[in-house]
């Protein structure tokens, strides 16, 4: 389906109507012309042309035998683009005018009486509204894949130690699960906002008209139905000048990429030589041409710095927007490129983030032994001593820094250390003290509520399963 590029279109419906004489130049038409990028919207544009035409009938504003011939028109165009037999004319602009001219093709002056009661400005905003809600729901079923694969991962992986990390330096051992799980969280909330924007974004701009709403008795509310909209915008400058709603989504994207990109970002460091704590699949590996030896994370790379274009995105429409004077100006139609851009972004990065996690083959003995490192369980010794020799946090604080202290001194683990030298530097400490510094006691203690012991975590995973995935 690539556009034509036709000077002139057969057909009825040129935009330059009966004041311009001249053809437009090529410059002109190189600026202008929008068509093989909202193209995409034609399923968007046909159903609401359906529902305008369907209301001017019943409204008495057009016959019934034009409103046939059109809706029959419409049809058969909405086939023509599915089975890619349309013709797209770049001299008719985009996407509203390629429809209608070829309407008028089809059937002849009927097809003329389809734009009374609205505009291309009213028009643009439904369909565009209409592909967003679409892509919303698109994006709600990905993520919730996305969901549901690292709730299965974090299921299998309840109880297997890892180092948790602050600074990226060993804090304390956490669970693989509990790690996977705050991913679920992030994009639990990603759900969220998408649904918020949904919920924002339904209301129907068509019968707006150009900006001023118009002088036909047309029924709004039968509209706003028909597409599956929860009611009209109410004030018709707004309904063909806001775009809040694409402004919101590519919010709310780059925010979702942002969570994307950090989950990449892990993938590559735990893939790395130097975590060696986890394997992708071969089907998400790539070799080196050089070095035979590679398994490179790119698919986790790259999704990292799609990230960019998604934050681009949404600087770019809000460029677009700021200072912007009511009401419709043409600027508005550089909204697409980011949406679509976007959209196309997120599905192809979510998937291939499903794909990745859901391959992916944990060392969990190497992740083990490292969550023992960097004295990790010093907080596990501090909350020994305040619980058992009722010591003030703070000075816990400081008699095991003091044993950790010892330790590096001496090359050891906490739990290498022996009991006279731990009595050493704080003469109350038993061998009970060793119950708490290996790591698997370290994470079972933490069973707080949202804490990261095994335990936790499988309740945890079932209520994930209630909250994100009935
Ligand atoms: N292609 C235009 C857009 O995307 C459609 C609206 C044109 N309206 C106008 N007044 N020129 O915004």
């Amino acid at each position: 389906m690539t556009a034509k590029s036709a000077k002139r279109a057969p057909g009825a419906g040129t935009v330059r109507g009966g004041r311009l004489d001249a053809a437009p130049s090529d410059l002109m038409d190189a600026i202008n012309v929008s068509i093989d990028v909202d193209k995409r919207l034609h399923a968007e544009d046909i159903a609401a042309s359906k529902a305008h035409c369907a209301m001017l009938v019943r409204q008495g504003i057009i016959s019934e035998a034009d409103g046939d011939a059109i809706l029959g028109g419409l049809d058969t165009i909405g086939k023509e683009i599915e089975d890619g037999r349309f013709l797209f004319h770049r001299s008719l602009e985009d996407i509203h005018m390629n429809v209608e001219s070829r309407l008028a093709e089809l059937v002849g002056d009927a097809a003329g009486r389809l734009h009374t009661a609205r505009s291309r400005n009213d028009q643009v905003a439904t369909d565009l509204r209409l592909w967003l809600r679409q892509t919303l729901d698109d994006m709600d079923e990905a993520l919730a894949g996305l969901q549901a694969v690292l709730i299965d991962k974090a299921e299998a992986h309840a109880g297997t130690v890892m180092p948790g990390f602050t600074h990226l330096q060993a804090a304390q051992p956490v669970t693989l699960g509990h790690h996977l799980l705050a991913y679920v969280e992030m994009f639990g909330r990603d759900r969220g906002r998408a649904a918020d924007c949904r919920r924002r974004l339904n209301q129907c701009p068509l019968g707006a008209a150009a900006l001023a709403g118009t002088s036909f008795p047309i029924d709004r509310r039968m509209t706003a139905e028909a597409l599956g909209f929860d009611g009209p915008c109410a004030n018709s400058l707004d309904a063909v000048s806001d775009r809040d709603f694409a402004m919101e989504f590519l919010g709310l994207a780059a925010v979702l990429a942002v969570h994307l990109s950090r989950l990449a970002e892990e993938i590559v460091l735990w893939c790395s030589d130097a975590f060696k704590f986890a394997r992708l699949s071969d089907a998400f590996s790539t070799g080196s041409s050089i070095m035979p030896q590679k398994r490179n994370p790119d698919a986790a790379e790259l999704v990292r710095a799609k990230t960019g274009r998604v934050i681009g995105a949404l600087g770019a429409l809000l460029v677009v927007m700021k200072g912007l004077p009511l009401a419709y100006g043409k600027d508005l139609q550089e909204d697409k490129v980011p949406v679509f851009k976007t959209a196309e972004t997120l599905s192809l990065s979510l998937a291939a983030m499903a794909g990745m996690v859901s391959g992916m083959e944990f060392d969990t003995g190497r992740m083990k032994a490292d969550a023992g490192g960097g004295f990790s369980t010093a907080t596990d010794l501090a909350d020994w001593l305040v619980r058992e020799l009722d010591m003030p946090f703070r000075d816990a604080h400081r008699v095991t820094g003091r044993l950790v202290g010892l330790a590096e001194e001496k090359g050891l683990s906490l739990d290498g250390l022996h009991l006279d030298d731990m009595q050493s530097v704080e003469k109350g400490i038993t061998e009970a003290v060793f119950g708490v510094l290996g790591v698997d006691n370290s994470v079972t203690s933490r069973d707080s509520f949202g804490g990261t012991a095994p335990e936790r975590v499988r309740q945890a995973v079932s209520a994930a399963r209630k909250r994100f995935l009935t």
